[in-house]
């Protein structure tokens, strides 16, 4: 057994500790708003928070997490409205949505360290969340809306 916190609650998870904490979240926990795209820790669509900061969630072992605190999408509010939820319903960011957990949770940690990210800021902190859909112009505007707003 080990403990696991995420969104604030402590969960018991009887698992392999090499288990990716993508599938911990996914198949145990059910926690099914953090994606599976690539597996391998190339395209972001599992990006959770782990004490605020992004992790790819399919390459993160359970064992890493121990004594961390982990946030996924379901955690940043109770009702989506946390402001960078907000501002992407604002802007219609989402297209077929799949990839839009790990650019919100990308997003929040860069806002999180920098409030007011500089273009350049924006796109080394986003460059490794992809998008099929091609939604990249309103995640940036996105960003840059919420950091006005500090
Ligand atoms: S599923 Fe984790 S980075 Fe692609
Ligand atoms: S909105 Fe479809 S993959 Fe990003």
């Amino acid at each position: 057994m080990q403990q696991i916190k995420i969104n604030g609650a402590l969960h018991s998870v009887d698992a392999d500790p090499q288990m990716p904490l993508l599938w911990v979240m996914r198949d145990i926990l059910g926690l099914t708003g953090t994606k599976f795209g690539c597996g391998i820790g190339a395209c972001g669509a599992c990006t959770v928070l782990m004490d605020e900061q992004a992790v790819r969630s399919c390459i993160t072992p359970l064992s890493v997490t121990a004594g961390h605190e982990i946030v996924t999408i379901e955690g940043l509010s109770s009702d989506g409205t946390h402001p960078v939820q907000r501002a992407w319903r604002a802007n219609n960011v989402p297209q077929c949505g799949y990839c839009q957990p790990g650019q919100i949770m990308q997003a929040v940690a860069l806002l999180k360290e920098l409030p007011k990210p500089t273009e350049q800021q924006i796109t080394d902190a986003m460059s490794g969340n992809i998008c099929r859909c091609g939604t990249y112009v309103r995640i940036r505007a996105s960003i840059k809306s919420v950091a006005e707003t500090f």
